[in-house]
């Protein structure tokens, strides 16, 4: 049994005070974080500099004693590894040339994409070599972003609410958009497998806009890659545990736990953490789920909000986090107060 309260709540235990880390606890927030994005130039750059990014994975572990470092990095490397071109507009986010047609689908090159990430593999060993010596009881989550919500930004070209065009041609256009994500879910399990060779305890699933999908086409597009995913880390790597995000699947959540073979998943804000107690299945571990809006406001609003969940989670095998990323105001004070909070329960 590992000595590790975040693997080992992952195996379903308990533990109490529940482990705790936060989506985004490595970004803009952080004062330590923007000097090293400065001095990297781009985001993508920082991302592709092993020696930058294993710093800022680890700087929200030095600061706060987090009990998790999520790898630097972004779920649409993978596209880019593949060979589709990648930028980030300040103050706007993520562009790239949609993919609209067999052409877009052929340029996708999954074979080569292993040699475009190899810099992510050299921050996953130098971040577990560094938590190794100096926090030895810190786990390092390695991640991935799951087929369809990847799928959207490439088919989109950039960021949005809706992605109209990734669900219109899910529904006019289906074999185009299953060989989009075939090649997807490909080259994600190469990624996610090359992450655990090299040193990653745990691997994420971020699944962002699972929510946007009728029913049906969240059992095909969310639940069964992941499923898949979660089969093939397993076959390679027996004992990696993974958490899966479908974010805003409602009541789906509890199918999504069922069936995809993970040993946590993650609620969003939206989620009741006694509904998802009630109907996940018990040895599956919930991550979540305050949200990120309280944390910027702190006071009575994160006091109130963080013990809700803690004693909506009590007995459970509970991973405190965020229902979604940190925001850049939150105030360094009020994660500070939510740790005390958390760790006093
Ligand atoms: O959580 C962490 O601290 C680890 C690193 C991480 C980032 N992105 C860093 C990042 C992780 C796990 C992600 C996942 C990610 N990226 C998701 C899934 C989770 C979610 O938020 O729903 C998605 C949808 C993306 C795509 C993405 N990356 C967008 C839409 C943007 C632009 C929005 C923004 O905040 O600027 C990014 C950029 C990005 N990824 C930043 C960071 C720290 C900000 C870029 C910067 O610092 O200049």
């Amino acid at each position: 049994m590992s000595d590790k309260s975040l693997l080992r709540v992952l195996a379903g235990e308990a533990v109490s005070p529940p482990p705790v880390w936060l989506m985004r606890q490595a970004g803009r927030h952080l004062p330590e974080y923007r000097e090293v994005r400065a001095r990297a130039g781009s985001f993508m750059a920082l991302c592709m500099d092993p020696e930058a990014a294993s710093e800022v994975t680890v700087q929200p572990v030095r600061r706060y004693g987090m009990d998790a470092a999520i790898l630097f990095s972004d779920i649409l490397v993978v596209p880019w590894a593949m060979g589709q071109e990648l930028r980030f507009v300040e103050g706007e986010g993520p562009r790239l040339p949609p993919i609209t047609d067999r052409a877009g689908l052929d340029a996708l090159d999954v074979a080569g994409a292993a040699a475009k990430a190899a810099p992510v593999m050299e921050t996953v060993r130098r971040t577990r070599a560094i938590l190794g010596r100096d926090h030895p009881g810190v786990t390092l989550i390695g991640f991935a972003g799951a087929p369809w919500t990847v799928g959207c930004y490439m088919i989109e070209g950039r960021g949005g609410r809706e992605f109209h065009a990734a669900r219109r041609m899910m529904h006019a256009e289906p074999e185009l958009f299953a060989a989009i994500l075939g090649k997807l879910e490909e080259a994600t399990i190469a990624y996610l497998l090359a992450q655990a060779e090299a040193g990653a305890e745990a691997l994420m699933l971020f699944d962002s806009w699972a929510g946007q999908l009728p029913p049906s086409a969240f059992r095909r597009w969310v639940i069964e890659p992941a499923r898949r995913i979660r089969d093939a880390v397993a076959a390679a790597h027996p004992g990696l545990p993974m958490i899966g995000f479908p974010r805003l699947a409602g009541p789906l959540l509890a199918e999504y736990a069922r069936e995809a073979g993970m040993q946590a998943v993650a609620m969003d804000t939206s989620m009741d953490p006694g509904w998802a107690a009630a109907n996940v299945p018990e040895g599956i571990a919930l991550q979540g789920n305050l949200d990120p809006e309280a944390l910027v406001a702190g006071g009575t609003a994160l006091e109130v909000e963080a013990r809700l969940i803690l004693q909506a989670l009590r007995g459970r095998p509970h991973i405190f986090n965020l229902g979604h990323g940190v925001e850049q105001p939150t105030p360094i004070s009020h994660v500070e107060r939510l740790l005390e909070i958390i760790r006093a329960a």
